[in-house]
């Protein structure tokens, strides 16, 4: 069973706290997420779908190309519609995996195309309209270099990009980037859009995520976009690594996984990631929850790696789980995910909000500071994989009530768009809940003055309905909360000048 971390921790933690206690120390030294200042300019988000021409056969080679794909003399903000994504796919994991995808997927709206290793048996056909069109990646078994690959099913991957540059100027007509990433990324896609509108499409910009854990990045490279969380590369980049890729491989033959070979091969070109917080590999394994609870204020742009983690809500599978949180996603994706904090003073207690995903009510008031960092509910990528294990400090939980949360999950969301009563009661806003999925197992928190938050069972959060929250800007909130009965009301707002939370 999942989420047994929570249920089991005082007698979990204590047996580890003594060993980890000692190491605490060291936990100052890990590395804090980089802090991008620039990310509060917000830009209309069209998500119509765009006309674009369509390639008339497939798998064009390319040879006729008479112009850019992408008009540099085009300013207009970035769309849905510049995107063309690259998901790498192979045909034994697509039979579950395209769930994965046709849960962000959207039919005629989003483009490009799923590559997979071999033309789709018939158990695939005729093949799904929900799903992206696929093509069978191109055959490179007469290159020169290719006795020589460590790994060949990874060079397929790195030559997606290639195949899709190849479909031709009609397919790729009007595209200023692309997105690549594989058959087990979820990708939000409004956010995505965002924040790539931000970057200069003209230029040569490369734009991903690295790994959660230090051993990953210190085996393959600190400054490389992960694969599974999807990286993005402007057109004219793409041009230049299509017709530079070839040379690259047999630069690298021995590099072993695709996204490494990208990267070298970019970095070859002068070309350094630009790391973006919100794209995340998830080199995790278990209850990663307590990761998605504290979110840094940025759009969440993609997860990875659904089939090596628990599914994210208790009591459901991988798949329901990755529906429930695309019903949020559906609603309001610049709050999905993000941490909102505020207190309700009469009972001395704190309340940090993920929107969409979770809600913790501690007996306590505990600062910003300190709740932003993750419980460390997950395990390392790696097993008994060394101090220090993650790229960001994490918090332990003891087990005392003082520093432990009351954990509800994200349960509905009101559409005020969808639901017209919805939108009479409560106006221009979105409520969500979230509902505690297992008794409370805390004594009360006697330090704050012994206020069990153990009677409640839903926390409501109204949310505004018809404002993006600002990319990488902290909204705040006020808790309504009537003591002594089993329902707490957080309501988010913009923050004051200069508020403190804590
Ligand atoms: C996508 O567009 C095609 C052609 O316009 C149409 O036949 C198809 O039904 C559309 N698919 C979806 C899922 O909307
Ligand atoms: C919404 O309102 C309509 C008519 O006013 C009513 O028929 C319907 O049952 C209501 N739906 C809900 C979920 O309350
Ligand atoms: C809140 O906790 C402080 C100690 O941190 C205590 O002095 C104060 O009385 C508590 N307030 C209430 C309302 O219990
Ligand atoms: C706090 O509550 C616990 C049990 O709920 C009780 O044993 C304890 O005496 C209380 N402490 C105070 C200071 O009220």
């Amino acid at each position: 069973m999942q989420h047994k971390y929570f249920q089991q921790l005082q007698l979990d933690v204590l047996c580890k706290s003594i060993f980890l206690s000692g190491l605490l120390l060291f936990l100052l030294y890990t590395l804090l997420f980089h802090n991008h200042a620039n990310t509060t300019t917000i830009l209309p988000l069209l998500t119509l779908p765009h006309k674009w021409s369509t390639s008339s056969s497939d798998g064009g080679d390319g040879s006729s190309r008479a112009s850019l794909p992408s008009d540099p003399a085009d300013l207009s903000p970035t769309e849905i519609s510049h995107v063309g994504f690259v998901v790498i796919g192979s045909l034994p994991t697509w039979r579950w995996r395209k769930h994965y995808i046709e849960s962000w997927w959207r039919p005629n709206v989003t483009r490009g195309y799923v590559f997979l290793d071999k033309e789709p048996t018939p158990e695939f056909l005729p093949w799904s309209t929900t799903s992206p069109p696929y093509r069978v990646s191109s055959d490179f078994t007469n290159l020169k270099v290719y006795s020589k690959l460590v790994n060949p099913p990874q060079v397929r991957m790195v030559r997606a990009i290639l195949d899709m540059y190849r479909q031709g100027d009609r397919a790729n007509e009007g595209l200023r980037w692309l997105m690549v990433c594989d058959d087990d990324t979820l990708v939000f896609v409004d956010n995505l859009v965002e924040v790539l509108s931000k970057f200069d499409h003209t230029k040569y910009r490369y734009i991903g995520g690295n790994s959660e854990s230090v051993r990953s990045n210190a085996d393959f490279s600190f400054d490389m976009g992960f694969g599974g969380a999807g990286y993005a590369l402007s057109w004219p980049l793409v041009e230049a690594l299509s017709s530079k890729l070839e040379g690259c491989i047999e630069r690298y033959p021995r590099v072993f996984v695709s996204d490494h070979m990208v990267q070298s091969c970019l970095a070859d070109l002068g070309v350094a990631v630009a790391h973006q917080k919100g794209i995340h590999q998830i080199d995790l394994h278990g209850d990663i929850s307590g990761f998605l609870s504290t979110h840094p204020q940025a759009p969440l742009v993609t997860l990875h790696h659904f089939d090596a983690i628990d599914p994210i809500f208790p009591s459901m599978d991988r798949l329901q789980a990755i529906r429930h949180l695309m019903k949020a996603a559906e609603v309001d994706q610049s709050r999905l995910s993000q941490q909102t904090i505020c207190y309700h003073r009469q009972s001395n207690w704190s309340v940090s909000v993920s929107w969409g995903y979770s809600a913790y009510i501690y007996e306590n008031i505990i600062p910003r500071s300190t709740l932003i960092k993750p419980l460390e509910t997950f395990k390392a990528w790696v097993r008994n994989t060394k101090y220090p294990a993650f790229m960001f400090n994490t918090r332990w939980l003891n087990g005392n009530a003082c520093e432990s949360p009351h954990v509800f999950y994200f349960q509905s969301v009101d559409d005020w768009k969808k639901n017209k009563n919805a939108s009479e009661i409560v106006g221009d806003q979105v409520v969500t809940t979230y509902a505690r999925k297992w008794p409370a197992n805390l004594q009360p928190c006697e330090l704050a003055g012994n206020h069990s938050a153990s009677r409640v069972d839903e926390i409501q959060v109204v949310s505004p309905g018809r404002t993006r929250k600002m990319a990488g800007v902290m909204e705040c909130c006020d808790v309504n909360h009537e003591v002594g009965t089993n329902v707490v009301g957080v309501t988010i707002r913009s923050c004051l000048k200069d508020e403190v939370i804590a």
